[in-house]
């Protein structure tokens, strides 16, 4: 049983403590249980505009087999890895917070940049502490997002740190994956799937390309952020503004709807801003997201497009 150092010996820190926690510093146990297991908004599938095929991907692979484990066993038993990418901006973040949100499994979610820089020198306890809580809560969801920053083929100059890190994550993903008992699911995201070296990428069984949104998903965004405000834009206005914003990401159209929603703003005479009321302030219009499709521009580049989709092509799980 571990025990916090607690002179005052108070019977509330009194827990049976898990077999599978022995040798892990208990203060790392807390933090993970605070900072890392998420208790953030609830999100529907609804709310992830598009991405339908990658939306039954993920229900048919993460949350099925989440929910009735009896039916999902040895031949339909779900792969452990899964790796979204695509270009930024696209959702991925998103869909990990709503598989937290739906698939009823324990969710930890984890940044890569902040095992390497966060816990300097105690990154590699770290990974082990997570996947020990991860599989004292089963099922869990460990989400790893920038997974890139944590797996990346780096050469001669690759820091002894992180390259210990690597090490212990790919043995804790290599324990997830083989460990039939085990119902944890790694899923990785990254804007730069061409950093991942082989033996990382192929401990992610399943590799899901998350791409920019189409016409109706960019339209789908605006009409979601458009819901709480007053506008008076019509069905071809939306049209419009969805031909327009052709190769925007899901992060470029929830931008140009932010720039657009102060174009009524900024209408008001400076002297009036102090007394205006809301109900005066006057709706959007059009007009507002012409003038905000010159401000925010498209965020991919057309050549960085293409490495993703031949990225697809090679490694991705439903590219061919
Ligand atoms: N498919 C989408 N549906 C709805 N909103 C989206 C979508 N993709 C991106 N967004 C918007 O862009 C923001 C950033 O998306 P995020 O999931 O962080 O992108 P990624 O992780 O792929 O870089 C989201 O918070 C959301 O406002
Ligand atoms: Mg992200």
């Amino acid at each position: 049983m571990v025990k916090p150092d607690n002179k005052a010996g108070n019977d509330d820190t009194e827990e049976p403590v898990d077999e599978r926690l022995k040798g892990i510093d208990p203060k790392m146990i807390e933090l993970i249980n605070n900072e890392i297991m998420d208790h953030g908004p609830k999100l529907t599938w609804d709310d992830v505009a598009g991405l339908e095929f990658a939306k039954k991907t993920i229900k048919e692979i993460v949350v099925w087999p989440m929910l009735r484990p009896d039916i999902f066993t040895g031949l339909r038993g779900p792969p452990k890895g899964l790796l979204l990418f695509g270009p930024p901006g696209t959702g991925k973040t998103l869909i990990g917070k709503c598989i937290a949100s739906q698939s009823k499994s324990t969710f930890f979610c984890i940044s890569a940049s902040s095992l390497t820089s966060k816990w300097v020198g105690e990154g590699e306890k770290m990974v082990r502490a997570l996947f020990a809580v991860a599989r004292c809560n089963q099922p869990a969801v460990i989400f790893i997002d920038e997974i890139d920053s944590l797996l990346s083929q780096r050469s001669d100059n690759e820091h002894e740190a992180s390259r210990r890190i690597k090490t212990e994550f790919l043995v804790q993903l290599d324990g997830a994956a083989t460990d039939s008992e085990d119902r944890i699911l790694i899923i990785g995201a990254t804007n730069r799937p061409q950093e991942i070296d082989e033996a990382a990428r192929r401990r992610f069984v399943k590799r899901l390309y998350i791409p920019l949104p189409e016409d109706i998903a960019r339209r789908q965004i605006v009409v979601n952020l458009l819901k709480q405000q007053k506008h008076q834009l019509t069905d071809q206005d939306l049209d419009l503004i969805c031909h327009k914003s052709d190769g925007y990401s899901g992060s470029d159209m929830a931008n140009l709807c932010r720039e657009a929603a102060l174009g009524p703003i900024r209408s008001i005479p400076f002297d009036q801003i102090e007394t205006i009321t809301n109900d005066e302030v006057r709706a959007i219009i059009l007009e507002d997201f012409l003038e905000s499709l010159t401000q925010v521009r498209a965020s991919v580049s057309i050549k960085d497009l293409d490495l993703y989709i031949e990225w697809n092509q090679l490694y991705g799980s439903f590219g061919k």
